[in-house]
């Protein structure tokens, strides 16, 4: 039976499992590996949620690469996104001419890839492309391209990995989806 937690008193099922998620991160370098061979890419992680996945995506992948990071935030400690996106820590690297890798934990809305994406294509880069773990096929906006995904996931709200609650409980090394709330019983029934 998959584990249950309790967090600020709302209780999370397991949906992705330590596991699944270290084979799907393979999946993916190996992908990338293959896609990138005679190149030196930059990934590009954006904080915070994606340190996690980044730092476990960059040791599977196997060709030369650099490193940088964008910070954003778009939920503050709320459960869905403001719509508004805010650049919160710009990038230290050269951009143009370099083959450049965002790296996500999860693609919701789209409208940070939306972002990002308006951030980098005017500084010519050679080739710009976006890995996410998590992609929630119902949410996003139509027309907002991904190259690599991990785990097409509904519109649950998701912890762990990387993802909090209110900045908390980044650390679980699994994902959780919020349980649903049972449906109250009728009087009577
Ligand atoms: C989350 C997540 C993505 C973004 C995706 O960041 O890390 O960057 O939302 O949502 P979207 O597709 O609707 O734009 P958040 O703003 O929660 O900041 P955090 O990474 O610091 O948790």
């Amino acid at each position: 039976m998959a584990a249950h937690i309790t967090v600020n008193g709302d209780r999370f099922v397991e949906m992705i499992s330590e596991r699944r998620i270290k084979t799907a991160v393979k999946r993916l370098a190996r992908k990338i590996d293959r896609d990138h061979r005679g190149t030196v890419p930059v990934f590009i992680g954006i904080l915070n949620g994606a340190f996690i996945f980044f730092a476990d995506l960059i040791r599977e992948v196997t060709i030369d690469c650099e490193v940088d990071f964008l910070k954003l935030s778009s939920y503050g400690d709320a459960k869905i996104s403001s719509g508004n996106v805010r650049l919160l820590k710009d990038l230290n690297c050269q951009v143009e001419g370099r083959d450049i890798i965002i790296v996500e934990d999860i693609v919701d809305t789209g409208l940070s890839v939306e972002y990002i994406r308006h951030l980098i294509a005017p500084q010519n880069p050679r080739s710009l492309k976006v890995v996410t773990l998590l992609f929630k096929a119902d949410s996003v906006k139509p027309g907002t391209h991904v190259d690599y995904i991990g785990f097409s996931i509904p519109s649950d709200f998701v912890i762990g990995y990387g993802l909090d609650y209110a900045q908390r409980d980044r650390n679980l090394k699994a994902v959780y989806r919020l349980h649903a709330k049972a449906p109250r019983e009728k009087a009577g029934a």
